[in-house]
């Protein structure tokens, strides 16, 4: 009889383990998925973002682009994040629209992190979070190229007055200039729900 328990037990315990190590496979396949998932959304909406300020600044300068920006940036994260079916957002420290600082403690812990990760000289990755509900993507955004810093260098030089001006006209709370070359400047977020 107390062997007979025991082996309940142990089966009881070893099925348990089986089970668990099942949803950790789950979890990281989850993960694998969403990290392409998810990349590929970030790919979409970072070339859309920059085929559209590249024409308006072509068109009408960094002054108009800044205009057409504020307009166009929302309605594309908008019109992408229902055809992907997610919510595509961008989140920084140092940001420019209010609407893009971090709106909990998770986000704001995760930026500072990749900003002292990278501080120390070491690389960020994009991360997979498996929530109850939804799956959230992360992926790091730097100042990778020159014409970034027409609108978020250093303020005088690199951002002239004309744009400083448009700048401070739409965005009277700016945080976002005095960036230079390969620093870190936020994240890209997608939301999607399970
Ligand atoms: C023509 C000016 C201009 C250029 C060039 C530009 N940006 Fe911006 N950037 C803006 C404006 C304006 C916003 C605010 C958009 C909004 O209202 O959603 C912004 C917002 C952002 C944000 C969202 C976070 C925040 O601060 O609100 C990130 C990230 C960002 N820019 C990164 C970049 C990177 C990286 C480059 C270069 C590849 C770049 N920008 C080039 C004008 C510019």
């Amino acid at each position: 009889m107390r062997s007979l328990t025991c082996l309940l037990i142990i089966l009881m315990i070893s099925s348990c383990g089986v089970r668990e190590e099942k949803a950790t496979q789950r979890e990281e396949s989850l993960k694998k998925e969403y990290l392409q998932k998810g990349g590929e959304i970030v790919n979409l909406s970072q070339s859309e973002l920059l085929k559209n300020v590249s024409i308006a600044t072509k068109t009408g300068g960094p002054g108009y682009a800044i205009d057409f920006c504020n307009l166009r940036a929302m309605e594309i994260k908008d019109s992408l994040s229902r055809l992907n079916n997610c919510q595509i957002q961008r989140i920084a420290l140092k940001y420019r629209n209010p609407l893009d600082k971090p709106q909990s403690k998770k986000e704001e812990d995760l930026l500072r992190q990749y900003q002292l990760t990278v501080q120390r000289g070491d690389s960020i990755k994009p991360e997979v979070y498996v929530l109850e509900d939804r799956i959230e993507y992360y992926q790091p955004i730097f100042i990778n190229k020159g014409a970034c810093l027409i609108c978020h260098g250093v303020p005088g030089t690199q951002v002239t007055d004309e744009t400083l001006e448009k700048i401070m006209a739409r965005y009277p709370n700016d945080l976002a200039t005095g960036f230079s070359m390969n620093d870190f400047r936020g994240a890209w977020k997608i939301t999607f729900m399970k």
